[in-house]
């Protein structure tokens, strides 16, 4: 726990006012949008961008993204292109970060050294106001110490940064719940790095070309592990035609081994769950929207029960819009996946 006061605000004028002056000045804020929290710094501030990895523990090599109050100051940070002008005027302001060659005013404490940077214009009303306020364009990762699953809520943000930073403002849970789909716009044809909020058909239908889609394994982010969005707990993670089965016989297994099980459940698996299981309900199978928004405040939620294993199945099909960023989370949540 650091020794900073951090102050709570409203997302009122006065809040949004003062999480304006402290951004201006190089402090920290974490701010809602529509995907999951930010933690916020003025972008072109490297000492500020440089408090943001210290207070989340973040690895200097993870660039961050660059929040804009609206599309028309893309060219102040980034140069942009054709493919970057369809995207942004399809899906901005909205969950879609694009990553583009940078100008030489963004440091390299914001892009990890790359000559590219992320940027993405959020649709949060609170983020835009304070955006407008703050006349600078604010670097922000997800609102969470590092590793841990993304904030949804401010009292998350609290839970992970309190003392770390100078304010959080509070705008209510968030309405997406996974953070932004991130498009390379500079590769040809345009790279998918991480599914999100955007999903990839309506991205491929406004290009009129299928974005090229890394395989499972290495991963191309820079700072997107394998692991990441972990809850403390050990999560196994049931994939695949026999996921059902396979959770509910591991939960049987667990129980009669005297562990303490949490389980991330779809609604149509409580019924079949035995008494002294801690259950989570994240939605139904394929209600991929309301899955989305519950998912991390689930995860958070099993995880400060002190359990001894987290089991989940997949959520949705993963091959499928919003299921994709589902599945990708639970995957990279999971220590153990069992196919
Ligand atoms: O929805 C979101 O995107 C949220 C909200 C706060 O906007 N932000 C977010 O940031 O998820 P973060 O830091 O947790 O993820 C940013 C990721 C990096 O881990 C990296 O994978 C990718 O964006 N990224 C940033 N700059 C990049 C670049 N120049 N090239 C490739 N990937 C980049
Ligand atoms: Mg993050």
């Amino acid at each position: 726990m650091g020794c900073r006061h951090t102050r709570l605000l409203h997302a009122d004028a006065a809040g949004i006012q003062a999480a304006a002056d402290i951004l201006r000045a190089g402090g920290l804020v974490a701010l809602p949008t529509e995907t999951v929290y930010g933690l916020g710094a003025h972008a072109l501030d490297a000492a500020a961008v440089r408090g943001i990895f210290e207070a989340k523990g973040r690895p200097a090599d993870d660039p961050v993204i660059v929040h804009l109050q609206d599309a028309a100051q893309l060219g102040t940070v980034a140069f942009s292109n054709e493919l970057a002008s369809r995207l942004a005027d399809a899906f901005w302001p909205g969950p879609l970060t694009l990553v583009l060659p940078k100008r030489e005013v963004v440091p390299s404490e914001v892009t990890a050294g790359l000559d590219t940077v992320a940027v993405r214009v959020p649709s949060h009303t609170v983020a835009r106001a304070i955006l407008e306020a703050a006349r600078v364009p604010v670097a922000a990762p997800s609102a969470n110490l590092f590793s841990r699953p993304s904030p949804t809520t401010a009292q998350h943000v609290l839970d992970d940064l309190r003392g770390r930073i100078d304010a959080v403002v509070d705008g209510g849970p968030t309405q997406v719940g996974v953070e932004s789909t991130i498009v390379d716009v500079v590769a040809s044809p345009p790279r998918l790095l991480r599914p999100g909020g955007v999903p990839s058909e309506a991205i491929e239908a406004i290009l009129g070309t299928r974005l090229k889609v890394p395989e499972r394994g290495p991963i191309v982010a820079p700072g997107m592990l394998p692991v990441h969005y972990s809850p403390r707990t050990p999560l196994t993670l049931f994939v695949g035609p026999g996921a059902r089965a396979n959770l509910l016989r591991a939960v049987v297994d667990a129980l009669e081994a005297g562990k303490r099980v949490g389980i991330l459940a779809l609604e149509e698996d409580t019924g079949l769950l035995p008494d002294g299981v801690c259950t989570e309900v994240v939605g139904a199978w394929n209600g991929t929207a309301g899955s989305a928004k519950r998912l991390f405040e689930a995860i958070r939620a099993l995880d400060a029960e002190k359990l001894d294993l987290l089991l989940a199945r997949e959520l949705a099909d993963p091959a499928v819009g919003l299921g994709r960023a589902l599945e990708d989370r639970l995957r990279r949540a999971a220590q153990t996946i069992v196919d």
